[in-house]
């Protein structure tokens, strides 16, 4: 693994937060162990109020993340919190930035990355803060976590206030989907082989699907996620930015502008929405109480922290679809949510079934090529062919050409944060959102939110542990189409590249 080599403070307001300690932190503590940080780094963790356990309590959450079962891991947790610093911090107090810059003043020749994992109103405020303290210099990077605003209007002001102090080229907008391994797989195997790219258009590609199913609730996220929803919070992030990597023409160069003008032009190329239209392929949903992992579990309003009339989403599913030359006429269906069946994020691309079939056509539906990323809970990708079933006469079945990476063997996949802090420390651009984009995804938005909020129909309701709500499964069949709802986890012993069969 490559070290990062330049020495950095890691400034964090939010450091107590739900993302901080579930995954930032742990993220910063793989670093550490696996020896990728320069011996002069320093974490130094805001918090609005003073938290005595705050050592203890991210030991707890970093142990019960990995099983580092190596002997070593006490001493490098012992040498992991000398770096850290805490200080107890109030964003709106102006006050408190002349403290943080007497901090961060101890180590003047480091590079200082303030990272905001606060909510994104006070992105603005903060900006301004470091500026009149004089904390921020050309060389700091500023790292901005989603959803950022809550809608157009307010996304470009937040952006209009934080580019007042600091340049794009110092700006991180994480989207730590773009960091999963899978992701950069994709573009590998789209980019670096020619059998793909000369299929994927729409003389060849039927539908494109992207799932993101989650069996969690809110946890202890209720009052943020009640303002947010799974369209603010799933879809204008994440869903989007995966249907741009699977969509984007190839970039000339893979370097942060080339593969961001892609990205851009496929959001520019989206179909607008009409409010018929958002009436039509955009379908919302709310879970009720039902089983899930086999407990019994409330319903979205009875969650604690949740407005029991709210109608916030906690589904949604789309079809959207791409006024380029490469995609007219495939739809891509996009679709999460929470308390599902599974969890699991794939991306299955469904080929065309061959114009003529001279074989029986009893399987016709699942005979046709289909190509699975899976970028969660395990990764990899498979390809579904059709072979010759062995024996006598000529029956075909669906087989399985799995190209799973050989890291599942390995006893720990480094986390989708980690390789993002790592490309922050080492200033590469390349997998986060420039301001463009971020706009560009709102801007597609919009009309459905207004839509909604015009709307006296609230979301369908679905039964925690199913697929979700019913509309979302006639969103497809209208078009003659199922969601792919296989999601099966692929294993250590499938690991290698191997022709699996896959039932007849
Ligand atoms: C976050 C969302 O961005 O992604 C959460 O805010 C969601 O609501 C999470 O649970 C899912 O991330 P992952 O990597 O666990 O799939």
């Amino acid at each position: 693994m490559i070290p990062l080599n330049e020495p950095f403070d890691l400034v964090l307001f939010g450091s107590t937060g739900d993302l901080a300690t579930r995954k930032l932190l742990p993220a910063l503590f793989s670093l550490h162990f696996d020896e990728r940080l320069p011996s002069d780094w320093r974490l130094i963790a805001l918090f609005r109020r003073q938290h005595d356990d705050f050592l203890d309590a991210l030991q707890k959450s970093i142990m019960s993340k990995h099983s580092f079962d190596d002997k070593t891991v006490k001493t490098k947790w012992n040498a992991f919190i000398k770096h850290i610093v805490t200080f107890s911090f109030d964003a709106t107090e102006p006050g408190n930035y002349g403290e943080l810059k007497q901090v961060v003043d101890q180590k003047p020749n480091v590079n200082t990355i303030f990272y905001l994992a606060t909510p994104s109103a006070l992105y603005g405020k903060i900006a301004s803060g470091l500026a009149k303290a004089h904390i921020n210099t050309p060389n700091s990077r500023i790292v901005l976590e989603k959803p950022i605003g809550s809608n157009l209007e307010s996304a470009v002001k937040i952006n209009q206030l934080v580019c007042r102090h600091f340049k794009e080229h110092q700006i991180f907008r994480i989207d730590h989907y773009l960091g999963k391994e899978t992701v950069q797989n994709l573009l590998v195997l789209r980019f670096a082989n020619t059998i793909f790219e000369s299929q994927w258009n729409q003389k060849y590609i039927d539908n494109i699907q992207i799932t993101i199913s989650e069996t969690l609730g809110v946890e202890e996220r209720a009052e943020f996620y009640d303002h947010v929803g799974a369209l603010r919070d799933m879809g204008q992030n994440h869903l989007l930015q995966l249907l741009c990597i699977v969509a984007m023409e190839p970039p000339a160069r893979f370097t942060p502008d080339a593969v961001r003008d892609e990205k851009v032009k496929v959001l520019r190329a989206l179909r607008t929405l009409t409010d018929q239209d958002v009436h039509k392929k955009v379908v919302r949903g709310q879970y009720a109480s039902g089983i899930s992992n086999g407990n019994a579990v409330e319903g979205y309003l009875d969650e604690e922290g949740v407005d029991p009339s709210s109608e916030t989403e906690t589904y949604v599913a789309m079809k959207v679809e791409i006024d380029n030359w490469r995609w007219a006429g495939v739809p891509f269906y996009l679709r999460t949510g929470k308390r599902l069946v599974h969890r699991a994020c794939e991306i299955v691309v469904h080929f065309k079934e061959v114009p003529h079939s001279i074989f029986d056509l009893q399987h016709k539906n699942t005979m046709a090529n289909k190509l699975v990323f899976r970028l969660q809970p395990d990764e990899g990708i498979r390809l579904m062919l059709c072979e010759k079933k062995r024996g006598p006469g000529v029956s075909v079945r669906s087989t399985e050409l799995s190209l799973s990476p050989d890291y599942l063997n390995r006893k720990r996949v480094p986390d989708a944060y980690e390789r993002l802090l790592g490309d922050v420390i080492s200033n590469n651009q390349t997998l986060f959102v420039r301001q463009d984009e971020l706009i560009a995804a709102w801007d597609w938005l919009d009309p459905i939110l207004k839509h909604w909020d015009e709307s006296e129909q609230g979301p369908e309701s679905y039964i925690a542990g199913s697929w979700g709500p019913a509309a979302a499964t006639l969103l497809l069949a209208k078009d003659g189409r199922l969601w792919d709802e296989t999601c099966r986890p692929l294993k250590g012993d499938e690991a290698d590249s191997v022709i699996k069969e896959s039932g007849s």
